[in-house]
């Protein structure tokens, strides 16, 4: 049974320092998969993650290229798979290498991604929901953290 945290998220800078808190946590082959609706705060949370674990360059939505690399102390991979119409298109762009390489991945909509997912190792799988709460910079986060 994996562990499951839940977060009442009251601003954008507290889902900051929750992304900062999980990428101190995160080692080779980590994959963390994100789930929500447009808005609720995936790439907001990838960028805070990825500056936590030391890329310096500004860190941009990967929705048009699907995929964007960077290299903090370790190899990260910021996946956007909204685009991608079937599975197949990411094969094309070498996606396994990453996934299942010495790096980190996020990878925003990953429910259309699930059948790629099962390949991947349970105690190397987050699973991050979003959701939108009451006030305006209100979101509930749900972490769904490693584990068989
Ligand atoms: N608590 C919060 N966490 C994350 N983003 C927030 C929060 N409150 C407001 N926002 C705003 O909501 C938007 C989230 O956009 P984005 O991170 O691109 O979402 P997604 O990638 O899920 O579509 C940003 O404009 C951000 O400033
Ligand atoms: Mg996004």
């Amino acid at each position: 049974m994996s562990r499951i945290r839940e977060f009442q998220i009251k601003s954008e800078s507290e889902t900051v320092k929750l992304a900062a808190e999980l990428a101190a946590e995160l080692s080779p082959g980590d994959i963390v998969a994100m789930y929500g609706d447009l808005g609720t705060g995936k790439t907001t949370f990838c960028r805070a993650a990825i500056r936590a674990l030391g890329v310096e360059e500004a860190v941009t939505s990967p929705t048009f290229t699907i995929v964007k690399e960077y290299e903090g102390r370790l190899p990260v991979y910021h996946f956007d798979v909204y685009r991608v119409h079937d599975e197949d298109d990411l094969f094309e762009i070498g996606y396994e290498e990453r996934f299942f390489g010495e790096g980190v991945c996020f990878v925003e909509w990953a429910d259309l991604i699930e059948g790629l997912l099962e390949d991947v190792e349970p105690n190397h799988l987050y699973r991050i929901r979003f959701e939108y709460a009451e006030e305006e910079e209100g979101r509930r986060i749900v972490i769904e953290y490693p584990g068989d």
